[in-house]
C-alpha cells in the first residue's frame, strides 16, 4: 500500500497519531487544511477503535 502503515497495529499513542494526521510524515500528506482539529481527533479515535494487539 505505497508505504502506508497497518493502522490497526500502529504502536503510536493518540497524541502521536494526531501529530501524524495533522502534519503528515514521510510519504503521508498532512490533513490540517482538510480537517478541523476536532475532525482529526474523531478520525484518530476511529483508527484506535480498530486496534488489535499482537
Ligand atoms: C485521514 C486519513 C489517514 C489517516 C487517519 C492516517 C493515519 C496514519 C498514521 C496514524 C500513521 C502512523 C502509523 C505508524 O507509524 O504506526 C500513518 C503513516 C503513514 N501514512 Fe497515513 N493516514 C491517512 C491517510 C494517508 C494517505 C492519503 C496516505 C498516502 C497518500 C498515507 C500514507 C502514509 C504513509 C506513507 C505513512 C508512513 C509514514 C512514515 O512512517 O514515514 N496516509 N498514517
Amino acid at each position: 500500500m505505497g508505504g502506508a502503515k497497518n493502522l490497526a497495529r500502529s504502536p503510536l499513542s493518540r497524541e502521536e497519531m494526531i501529530a501524524v494526521v495533522t502534519q503528515g510524515k514521510g510519504g503521508m500528506p498532512g490533513f490540517r487544511a482538510a480537517l478541523s482539529p476536532d475532525e482529526i481527533g474523531q478520525v484518530v479515535e476511529h483508527v484506535r477503535s480498530l486496534h488489535v494487539d499482537h
